[in-house]
């Protein structure tokens, strides 16, 4: 079990909740090996995708998760769904709710939609990404995929570079690096960091260069130009030339640092096609991660804890 019965944000975990997800994961990645991937764990139980924003990665992967543990899992598109009708995400929560559920993860274009869904619905509410505000499990899968190649978290400087004013992955990742003893160093040109980045806690810095020795990650965020209010910086080639990961910036790591990023990828704009593809690269076992984490995360909060049927 967990300490919150909902994850809308990091706020909801503690360390404690932390070790608990990434061991749990851990479980579930041995079962994702085998040939037979399913287990009883929650059956009868009713998952809901309310994925209300385009994504591949995260909706997919919890549906996976949730099949893997056997429960009923049901899509929800905002293209398939009365919202293209103008339902209210109060009125859809309603309706599902109605229905009784036991856990619906959302992703939604305004911050705080999940939160709302709790004062609605009586069952568990996972954030599947809110606006800009914050997506706990990409942070959580994070966590996991540096501690298997990295073997620790504790210590560890981890470099978030690019779009942090438009991120709610780094929203939840550098809480989520605190949390565990991480350093989470914020990198990106003043027009793409947040008015307040200190009160984040993280180190900040404008210049990758001078950085990017001293780090064991470097975790490459997105351009959002769908969520920026005119272009922050004067091209993207330009952003490229100072905050993109190359193989020249990759060859001024530490031998031992990993490239990071959660998809989907600007090729030659934050990221180099060479360094995505490169074994230095994370990116497909973030993706791997994301399947054992969500299948964590549904289990301690769905109570499967008591069960013991994790592995
Ligand atoms: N990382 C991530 O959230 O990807 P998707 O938008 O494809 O879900």
């Amino acid at each position: 079990m967990l300490s919150s019965r909902h994850i809308l944000g990091m706020d909801d975990l503690t360390s404690e909740d932390i070790a608990r997800i990434l061991d749990t994961a851990e479980s579930f990645a041995a079962v994702n090996e085998r040939r037979i991937k399913k287990l009883p764990t929650l059956r009868g139980l009713t998952v809901v995708n309310l994925f209300l924003e385009p994504s591949t990665r995260t909706r997919t992967s919890f549906e996976i998760a949730a099949k893997r543990l056997s429960a009923d899992a049901i899509n929800f598109t905002a293209s398939a769904s009365a919202t293209v009708k103008g339902e209210s995400l109060r009125d859809t929560a309603a309706t599902l709710a109605a229905m009784s559920c036991d856990l619906v993860i959302i992703r939604h274009k305004y911050a705080g939609a999940p939160r709302m869904l709790t004062e609605m619905m009586d069952c568990s509410i996972v954030n599947g990404g809110d606006g800009i505000h914050q997506h706990p499990t990409q942070a959580l899968l994070d966590l996991y995929t540096m501690k298997q190649r990295l073997g620790h978290l504790e210590g560890l400087r981890v470099g978030i570079v690019g779009d942090i004013a438009h991120s709610r992955v780094a929203g939840s990742l550098v809480p989520a690096l605190l949390k565990v003893g991480a350093i989470p160093v914020l990198i990106a040109p003043p027009t793409l960091l947040p008015a307040r980045p200190d009160v984040l806690g993280a180190e900040v810095s404008w210049d990758l260069d001078e950085v990017l020795p001293t780090l064991d990650v470097a975790y490459m965020l997105r351009i959002q130009m769908e969520r920026a209010d005119g272009m922050p910086f004067p091209s993207l080639r330009e952003y490229a030339r100072f905050y993109g990961m190359n193989s020249a910036r990759l060859a001024a790591m530490k031998p031992s640092a990993i490239v990071m990023h959660p998809g989907p990828m600007n090729r030659g704009v934050e990221i180099s096609a060479d360094v995505a593809d490169s074994d230095r690269s994370l990116v497909l076992e973030q993706v791997e991660s994301g399947v054992a984490v969500r299948m964590a995360v549904m289990y301690l909060l769905l109570g499967g804890a008591d069960s013991g049927a994790a592995a």
